[in-house]
């Protein structure tokens, strides 16, 4: 069976590093939000980190965070290591980590104060969004915080654009498809984050931010 697509943009390439043109909209501000919510130092765990561009512009504004890129898929690596070497900030190697599998997810040992994560959980099966939460519930600090970008449905108040996204995902793969916002919510209260704060972003995404106290 071949592989499904990791991303759903045409990106370009320089080197090993690639080029989202939607990250390229969306980094100064999903990372303007993130440093208003990131406390001072803290390390960041990313789970699909893409391309690199949201990690670098992350630390590029708030140099003093500690950044982890991961990604399942070795080109994405190669292109968040690239970007990395190039950027004045230091980033450890960027780690192989597949929320749906459990032997991955173990091999986070550390502790860290927050994990971010953009626009994985609608494109991959729902034992990601699951596996995503365990990895919470194991490597976040007492007071750490989860943090979603990316678009949510909300019922009636469900933004046309997202359900419309909705059906092309799941017209790709069956198993996809853009998150109900209380059912992600209530996925993470099972695993004790049950303090939520949700902000709008551009073009009907959100930050969701979750946490246990
Ligand atoms: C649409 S891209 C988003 C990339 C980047 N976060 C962004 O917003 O530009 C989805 C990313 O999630 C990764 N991904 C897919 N399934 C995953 C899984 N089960 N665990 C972790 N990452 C996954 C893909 O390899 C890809 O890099």
């Amino acid at each position: 069976m071949s592989k499904p697509p990791i991303a759903l943009e045409e990106r370009r390439s320089e080197d090993a590093r690639l080029f989202s043109p939607s990250a390229g909209r969306n980094k100064s501000d999903i990372a303007a939000a993130l440093s208003g919510i990131l406390p001072i130092g803290a390390s960041v765990l990313e789970i699909g980190s893409g391309t690199g561009e949201h990690g670098i512009e992350s630390v590029t504004q708030r140099p003093d965070l500690k950044w982890q890129f991961s990604d399942p898929d070795k080109t994405s690596r190669a292109s968040q290591l690239a970007w990395s070497e190039l950027s004045l900030n230091e980033f450890p190697k960027p780690l192989s980590l597949d929320m749906s599998d459990e032997t991955s997810r173990a091999q986070i040992t550390a502790q860290y104060d927050a994990i971010f994560s953009a626009n994985m959980i609608h494109i991959a099966p729902i034992s990601a969004l699951h596996g995503l939460a365990d990895l919470a519930a194991q490597a976040l600090v007492d007071s750490g915080k989860m943090i979603l970008y990316g678009p949510f449905l909300r019922g009636e108040a469900s933004a046309p654009s997202n359900l419309a996204f909705d059906a092309s995902l799941k017209r790709r793969n069956s198993a996809w498809g853009v998150r109900d916002l209380d059912a992600v919510k209530h996925i993470f209260a099972k695993r004790g984050f049950n303090v939520a704060k949700l902000r709008d972003m551009p073009k009907n995404n959100f930050i969701l931010d979750l946490s246990r106290v």
